[in-house]
């Protein structure tokens, strides 16, 4: 698949390979991804289990490192990058959101933010937006007192999204963040994303599950390591019309 590269290109992959090799077997993950990702898409990864989504998702927001290939992210070539140039990476430009919220459990919902919101401010890089507009902003500033375990999963998702907002970061990975919850609570975690993607952060959206896959401007097919195919969205499925 050829990649055409334009100023409001955000990522661009090149022939990135990912090997995994355990004792004498080798498992090639990724197999040769040419991508690029424009700024302010809604771009979904859609395959069945094992296929490389999450490997693909660890490329991008510089979990690991790529075996070969090239990875290019808002001018910044992470390709080669040590472990502490990667925390940093990933501590001023990715939102991550996985399946299980990963919330801190002594915190509470709006110090979880907080947390996150100040150890970008200590880098220089935090919103303007304060930790409880965040949580006002994807519709749970009414639980911001609550400590995880007094929360639904899907409210706990949305202080993960809130959470990985608090950096500004320029992308949100999200690794079926919808996984764990039921079928209302997961379509208003879509809904947060897909209001922030209209607020015009850039959003990657992993799932095994097509019909969430129809949220995105466009979605990648991706079967042992290869994106075979690529379908861009013109009317992309609004949040609450999501039957999975
Ligand atoms: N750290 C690792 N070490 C060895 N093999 C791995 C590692 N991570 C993933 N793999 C292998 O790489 C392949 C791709 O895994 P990956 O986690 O990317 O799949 P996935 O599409 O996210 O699947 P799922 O939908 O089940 O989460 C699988 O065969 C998996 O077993
Ligand atoms: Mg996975």
């Amino acid at each position: 698949m050829s990649i055409t590269t334009t100023t409001d290109t955000l990522v661009t992959l090149e022939k990135v390979t990912k090997t995994y090799t355990m004792g004498e077997v080798v498992i090639n993950a990724l197999n040769g991804i040419d991508l690029a990702i424009k700024r302010g898409e809604f771009l979904a990864v859609l395959g069945p289990s094992g296929s490389g989504k999450t490997t693909l998702l660890n490329m991008l927001g510089g979990i690991d490192s790529p075996t070969s290939g090239r990875i290019v992210v808002d001018g910044e070539d992470i390709t080669n990058h040590k472990r502490k140039q990667l925390t940093y990476y990933r501590r001023e430009k990715v939102g991550f959101i996985f399946q299980f919220f990963n919330l801190i459990p002594t915190l509470t919902a709006v110090e979880n933010v907080r947390y996150a919101w100040e150890l970008a401010a200590r880098d220089g890089g935090a919103p303007n937006t304060r930790p409880e507009k965040l949580l006002e902003a994807v519709g749970i500033g009414d639980r911001a007192n609550h400590f995880p375990s007094q929360m639904s999963g899907g409210e706990q998702q949305r202080v993960a999204v809130a959470r990985a907002l608090a950096k500004d970061p320029v992308m949100i990975l999200g690794d079926e963040p919808t996984g764990n919850l039921d079928f209302r609570m997961g379509k208003l975690v879509l809904g947060s994303l897909k209001e922030l993607n209209d607020r015009g952060k850039t959003v990657v959206l992993v799932t095994h599950n097509s019909p969430i896959a129809a949220i995105a401007d466009r979605v990648l097919h991706i079967r042992d390591g290869v994106i075979f195919e690529e379908e861009i969205n013109e009317h992309p499925t609004p949040a609450d019309e999501i039957v999975w």
